[in-house]
C-alpha cells in the first residue's frame, strides 16, 4: 500500500488515502504524515475505523498530546474530548468564529485532530481558513500594520464564568463538557504575524475570537481593528469547507490557519472525537 495525497480544490487541504492508521506508526511514517500535512496545512483521511487508544497512537506519533484547558475529557482518555451536539439541543452551535485552537497559551498547540463518530447527513462542515493565504494578500498597507502588532490572547469571552460557555451555557442543557474558570481570564500577548517555525511562512495568528486587543492601542480602535482583519481572514476564497464522514481524522495545524464550525443539522445527533498535538515553541 503507498500513500495517496489529493488536494482540494480550494486553498488549503487534502486527503490522504493508502494506509491503515490503526498500525504502528514509525518515525518515517511520522515525518512523511507531517511533511504532507505543513505543505497542506489540514489533511483528512477518510476511512479510518480508528477506537480512542488508536487515536491517541496517532497524536502521540504526530507530536505528542498539547495541554487541553477547559475541556472534560472522556472516560479513561484523558487526552481526548467530546465535540458533541444532541438532536434536540438548542444551544448556540460550538466554535462559529474563525479562531485557532487555545491561543491564548504560551505555546498554543501546533495541531489538532478531530475524528467523525457519528456525523449528520446534512450541515456540520468545519471551516479552514488559510491565514498564510491572507497574510500574503493582504493590501501593503495592512501587511506593514499587522507586522507591527502585538495582541492580547486570553479565553476570557469564551470560557470565562461569564462567559459565551460559562455557567449560564453549561445550564442551558449543552452536551459537551465544557469546564469554565476564572483562569481564563489570564492573558497572553503574541505577534499578529507569526512566523511557522517549522515552514518559516508567516501567517495571521488566531482573531477576535481570543484576542481582545492589542498592545498600546485602546479598545475601541483594537476592536475596529479586528472586525477590519477578520474580514479579512475569513474571506471566501481564502476558505475550505470540509464535509465530514464517519470514520473520517482530519488534522490541522493552528499556526497557519483557523477554523470555525458550522451548523445547519438540527435534529440530528453530532459526535466527534478531539486530541490537540503539542508544539515545541511558539
Ligand atoms: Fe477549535
Amino acid at each position: 500500500m503507498s500513500i495517496e495525497v489529493r488536494e482540494t480544490n480550494a486553498c488549503c487541504g487534502a486527503f490522504i488515502t493508502g494506509i491503515d492508521l490503526r498500525q504502528d506508526i514509525s518515525v518515517d511514517l511520522a515525518a512523511e504524515l507531517r511533511a504532507i500535512w505543513l505543505k497542506h496545512k489540514v489533511v483528512a483521511f477518510p476511512d479510518q475505523a480508528l477506537n480512542n487508544s488508536d487515536l491517541e497512537r496517532f497524536t502521540v506519533a504526530l507530536g505528542g498530546f498539547g495541554e487541553d484547558p477547559f475541556f472534560g475529557h472522556i472516560d479513561g482518555h484523558e487526552n481526548i474530548a467530546a465535540i458533541a451536539r444532541k438532536a434536540n439541543e438548542k444551544t448556540p452551535v460550538f466554535a462559529e468564529f474563525f479562531h485557532s485552537d487555545w491561543s491564548f497559551l504560551p505555546v498554543p498547540p501546533a495541531g489538532t485532530c478531530l475524528f467523525g463518530i457519528t456525523i449528520p447527513p446534512t450541515g456540520g462542515n468545519t471551516l479552514f481558513a488559510d491565514q498564510v493565504a491572507v497574510y500574503e494578500h493582504l493590501p501593503d498597507d495592512m501587511r506593514k500594520q499587522a507586522d507591527s502588532l502585538m495582541a492580547i490572547h486570553s479565553a476570557e469571552r469564551g470560557y470565562s464564568p461569564d462567559g459565551l460557555y460559562g455557567e449560564d451555557d453549561q445550564k442551558s442543557g449543552r452536551s459537551m463538557n465544557i469546564i469554565p474558570s476564572e483562569r481564563a481570564r489570564d492573558k497572553y500577548n503574541h505577534p499578529f504575524v507569526r512566523e511557522h517555525h517549522e515552514t518559516g511562512k508567516k501567517a495571521l495568528f488566531s482573531s477576535l475570537a481570543y484576542i481582545q486587543g492589542f498592545v498600546g492601542l485602546s479598545e475601541e480602535e483594537s476592536q475596529e481593528l479586528l472586525l477590519k482583519f477578520y474580514k479579512f481572514q475569513s474571506r471566501e476564497d481564502f476558505i475550505y469547507s470540509h464535509k465530514w464522514e464517519k470514520n473520517m481524522l482530519v488534522m490541522w495545524d493552528n499556526r497557519s490557519l483557523l477554523h470555525a464550525a458550522t451548523g445547519g443539522y438540527d435534529g440530528y445527533d453530532r459526535l466527534l472525537h478531539r486530541t490537540t498535538i503539542a508544539d515545541s515553541r511558539f
